[in-house]
């Protein structure tokens, strides 16, 4: 029996398979006026043709829970009654076809109002509808405008931000909602140690550093039901501590697995492990896989379920993942977007039971007499 297509129940949700879509962004919303943030059909087709395709949950890209949040002026967000309206037609659109709906709910801080990738690099000027960015302080991303350093005030009004966005999920119809810890993002940049500079009980220590994404999630899991699950989404490391040349101190596999237990006690129910920062810098090959150890870790010295991400492509290399425990998931990022019904493939592949919308199962699967 195929261990990726077993059911995985957390809390009192059963999600089909273990097959799951990878939140990305597509940079597809109005930049700005009453449709900013608002999903459109292309979102509506992008989620609901992977659902249709067999994944047992998918995951809608980094939602921005207030405006200045979102990456690019056309990211989706959720601070207002109309983006909620058009997130209802797409989380229902994803469960009309047997598929989990889930959200994931961002702030991009300092890497902020950026360009989207196909109109070059760099940040948005303000005379063409970009804004300042905030962050823990006010040293700047890379090629990106510094930002402005967050008041402990804004901080306080951000956690109720994530809360308010986790609410009007819900109210949509999203049965998991993920928090964005990862890759650089505002809740990130607080947790590493190359990323946080401030001096206030938001930074330096280890456990200052943790503060405000375990007050989001505190504030998440307040207003999230109790029989649905919360996931976080971590990098695992962001490849400063791997790599010899460079002397900055970084987050590390170790820093994951105290965090892990931090967001164990806050009832996160299963960490999502991605990395951040650029892994060949540290001369580690990106090749397929490369960042399974880490949720592998975390499963195995603190029993939290675990996502696996990166580079998973074939079926029999998810299989291998889940059926040997080295992660209760998989999260599908750019294979999906290739193959959006390569659910239906792997589950044929490994002598599982294809889930077909039943418009196309009763002409596609041979009949049975
Ligand atoms: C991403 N990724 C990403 N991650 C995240 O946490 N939130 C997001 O919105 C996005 N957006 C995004 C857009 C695009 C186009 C890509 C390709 C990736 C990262 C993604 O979820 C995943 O972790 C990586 O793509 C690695 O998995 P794959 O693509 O190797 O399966």
């Amino acid at each position: 029996m195929s261990a990726l297509f077993t059911p995985l129940a957390l809390r009192s949700l059963t999600v089909p398979n273990r097959v799951w879509m990878a939140p990305m962004c597509t940079y597809s919303a109005a930049a700005q006026g009453p449709e900013a943030g608002v999903p459109t059909d292309f979102h509506l087709t992008h989620l609901a043709s992977r659902a249709a395709g067999g994944a047992g949950l998918v995951m809608a890209e980094a939602t921005a829970v207030r405006a200045e949040g979102r990456i690019s002026p056309q990211d989706l967000g959720l601070w207002n009654s109309a983006q909620q309206a058009a997130f209802a037609r797409v989380a229902a659109a994803i469960e009309s076809y047997g598929a989990v709906p889930a959200i994931q709910l961002a702030h991009a801080g300092r890497k902020a109002s950026n360009r989207r990738p196909w109109d070059g690099p760099g940040a948005v000027p303000e005379e063409e509808g970009g804004w300042a960015t905030v962050s823990t302080g006010d040293t700047a991303f890379p090629g990106l405008p510094a930002p402005r350093a967050l008041t402990v005030d804004r901080i306080e009004q951000l956690v109720g931000d994530f809360a308010a966005a986790a609410e009007r999920a819900l109210a949509a119809g999203f049965r998991v909602v993920e928090v964005h810890g990862a890759h650089g993002y505002l809740l990130n940049t607080f947790l590493s140690p190359a990323g946080n500079d401030r001096t206030d009980s938001y930074g330096g220590s280890f456990e200052n550093r943790l503060r405000f994404p375990l007050a989001v999630v505190e504030a998440v899991r307040a207003v999230w039901p109790e029989d649905l699950p919360v996931l976080f989404r971590t990098s695992a490391t962001d490849w400063l501590t791997e790599n010899p040349d460079d002397p900055r101190e970084g987050w590390t596999g170790e820093d994951t697995v105290r965090l892990a237990k931090e967001l164990q006690a806050r009832g996160v129910d299963l960490l999502d492990v991605s990395t951040g920062g650029v892994a060949a810098k540290a001369r580690i090959p990106v090749a397929p896989g490369y960042q399974v150890p880490f949720a592998e870790r975390v499963r195995a010295e603190t029993g939290m379920p675990t996502g696996a991400v990166g580079l998973i492509t074939e079926p029999v290399q998810a299989e291998e993942i889940v059926a040997s425990g080295r992660a209760d998931t998989v999260l599908l990022g750019r294979q999906l977007l290739r193959e959006p019904y390569w659910a239906h493939r792997a589950a044929a592949e490994l002598g599982a039971e294809p889930r077909w919308p039943v418009q196309y199962g009763y002409a596609v699967t041979p009949r049975r007499r």
